[in-house]
């Protein structure tokens, strides 16, 4: 029809300050809205239909989706690539077209990130990242929400982020420029950020550093993150364990940051892997938090995907 452009939420990258902002406040205000019990009353995406591809596993973005999608009114699919005819060969661009026909948006999780634009591209209805083998932007919206309840504005401070430079780390680096804090990243040379990353991050002056000593990144720091040693398509277990076991948080690596840090993991955690138990289960730990803002900040993303208002 004609109108405003789709709106696709594919990254954070592609996004102004202004507008993720946005995002976010209207996430925490519809959230507050929840606690106070008055989501039956608003339910801004009544008659609307979210489908949900998803080509692996899922607990949190699943069901945040899903239960966040049918609180604002409206109605969810849920798909698997194999029972869909894309895993027989139908093109992605013919699947995008039919499904732009029968949904207003479309929730994608795959590893090829490649196969998500393409998605986009050639979708006539919003598509959303929801995890690829590139970046996690739904996860880092929930994230900065659960930092800025905990620590105030994230503007100006410092999120340390040791372990594998993933593709939830990528999302961060996207979060760093956008949102305006620095970010102090430890890995391993061999699971560093991407050169493509780093440069993006130079050319669009983010405060993020890289270095592969866990202490030096996380002196001093506002927040502690990190993630599972093995993603989702990651081979080569062995290899992973080895190069990471000195980027794993424990109490002496935490002690190293600000007084008042937290601890954020966005799940599923491998206790006495990446995060000790006495970390993951201690008192600056917020991950349940976290978790549960996935609900609310993706809320604000439908709000924005879906939403009437210009
Ligand atoms: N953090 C996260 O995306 O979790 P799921 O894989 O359970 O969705
Ligand atoms: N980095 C992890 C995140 C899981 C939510 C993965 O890609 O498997």
């Amino acid at each position: 029809g004609s109108g405003r452009e789709v709106r696709h939420f594919l990254d954070l990258k592609d996004f102004s300050a202004e507008t993720l902002r946005g995002i976010l406040d209207s996430g925490a205000a519809i959230k507050r809205a929840r606690v106070k019990g008055r989501q039956a009353a608003e339910r801004p995406l009544t008659g609307k239909t979210l489908a949900m591809v998803f080509d692996r596993p899922s607990t949190r973005t699943r069901v945040s989706f899903d239960v966040g999608m049918r609180e604002l009114g409206g109605d969810t699919l849920m798909l698997t690539g194999k029972e869909m005819q894309l895993g027989r060969g139908e093109t992605v661009a013919d699947t995008a077209r039919v499904l732009s026909r029968f949904v207003d948006a479309i929730v994608i999780r795959t590893l090829d990130h490649a196969l998500m634009l393409e998605l986009a591209e050639h979708a006539e209805v919003p598509v959303i990242n929801a995890l690829t083998k590139v970046s996690h932007p739904c996860q880092i919206m929930a994230d900065i929400m659960t930092f800025e309840e905990h620590r105030g504005p994230i503007r100006g401070k410092t999120v340390a982020w040791s372990g594998d430079a993933n593709n939830v780390l990528a999302s961060w680096v996207h979060a760093a420029a956008r949102f305006d804090f620095t970010l102090t990243v430890a890995a391993p040379e061999e699971l560093a950020m991407p050169p493509a990353l780093v440069a993006w991050a130079e050319r669009e002056g983010a405060r993020v550093t890289a270095s592969t000593d866990a202490y030096e990144a996380v002196k001093g720091a506002d927040a502690v993150v990190t993630d599972c040693w093995v993603s989702m398509g990651d081979a080569d277990e062995h290899f992973r364990h080895n190069l990471l076991s000195p980027y794993r948080v424990d109490a002496a690596l935490m002690a190293h940051a600000a007084k008042d840090a937290i601890f954020l993991h966005c799940l599923p955690a491998h206790r006495g892997e990446e995060v000790t138990a006495e970390v993951i289960d201690g008192p600056q730990s917020v991950v349940f938090d976290e978790a549960e803002n996935r609900l609310h900040a993706q809320k604000g993303i439908l709000a924005w995907c879906l939403g009437e208002e210009a």
